[in-house]
């Protein structure tokens, strides 16, 4: 009896052992298969090496002669450099984390695409600054400042929730740009290619930060956290920026250019206020960039514009 409890041990440890083998070869094999790119199958992209004619138009009020549009914008491309260098290292972190060659490939393409527009938007804000006598240090210093505070006090997913939030943003004001057509009615048409181009790259990389972050274990409390956090710094930097701008340029009291500007935000066209709803859409619990397919604004801006950049073979 002894001997046969023994042998049936023996066969149910066997059985237990490859039954246990058997399933983790299976959890491995889903896991190194796994689909973890949500953008579209037929979506890829790559980064483009465009050029602009910047000069002549950033040393004046580039957007319809407007004080206050053309501050606005050159407020926020101060933003993109620093900004855009942390989007791209908090995705690097996890890249040896993720088995999807699509993702791995979207995440490649993504890193050279933000790397173009802060090349292209430093350059951008040192014409504007040389030309225009601002003080560039003095806007990107609270800026770097929070990035520091950031890289040493923020965990690798926290700080790339954050990315995930600034893509939201970006997406949505692409977006927006790219079908009302109507955020550069009356602007230099050399600095609104520029804001279009980036404009369909974000576009293009909207889920990749998203996807990383959902592939390694993100939850929806932390990107709603930081949707929040980072809505208020974007805003508070970019209004700073503005001001500052402004001031210099002696029109900070010109009652006429707040109230166009906030016509403009928020009236008509509306640019911030058409954007409220989408806005939103990311404090869903079951939200995805991709939910919202825009490919088409890609395609149309490529036959209108695409053949005019060229694409980088890296
Ligand atoms: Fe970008
Ligand atoms: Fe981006």
């Amino acid at each position: 009896m002894l001997a046969h409890g023994d042998v049936l041990n023996d066969v149910y440890t066997a059985a237990a052992a490859k039954c246990v083998s058997i399933l983790s070869s299976e959890y491995r094999g889903t896991a190194m298969t796994s689909k973890q790119s949500k953008s579209p199958d037929a979506l890829t992209f790559s980064p483009r090496r465009p050029s602009f004619e910047l000069a002549q138009a950033l040393a004046g009020d580039w957007h319809g002669g407007s004080a206050f549009k053309t501050a606005y914008f050159n407020a926020m491309s101060i933003l993109f450099p620093l900004g855009e260098k942390f989007f791209i290292d908090s995705v690097r972190v996890y890249r040896n984390q993720i088995d999807d060659p699509k993702l791995l490939d979207e995440i490649t393409a993504f890193q050279g695409q933000e790397a173009i527009h802060r090349l292209q938007h430093q350059r951008y804000n040192e014409l504007l600054c040389e030309q225009r006598g601002y003080d560039l240090d003095r806007f990107e210093r609270p800026v770097r400042d929070r990035m520091t505070w950031a890289y040493r006090e923020l965990s690798a997913r926290r700080q790339l929730a954050g990315t995930v939030a600034n893509e939201h943003l970006t997406a949505i004001m692409a977006n927006d740009m790219l079908t009302q057509k109507d955020a550069f009615t009356g602007a230099d048409p050399h600095v609104a290619a520029l804001w279009a181009w980036h404009g369909v790259e974000e576009t293009e990389h909207k889920a990749v930060a998203f996807d990383v972050f959902v592939a390694v274990g993100g939850t929806v409390r932390e990107r709603r956290q930081a949707l929040i956090m980072n809505t208020y710094f974007f805003f508070k930097d970019t209004f700073r920026n503005l001001c500052i701008m402004l001031k210099h340029d002696g029109k900070l009291w010109s009652l006429r250019e707040w109230l166009s500007g906030f016509k403009y935000l928020f009236v008509s066209p509306g640019v911030l206020r058409r954007v409220f709803f989408a806005y939103l859409g990311f404090y869903r619990k079951d939200f995805h960039p991709w939910q919202h397919d825009n490919r088409a604004l890609i395609a149309e801006w490529e036959q209108d514009y695409g053949s005019t950049v060229s694409r980088s073979l890296t």
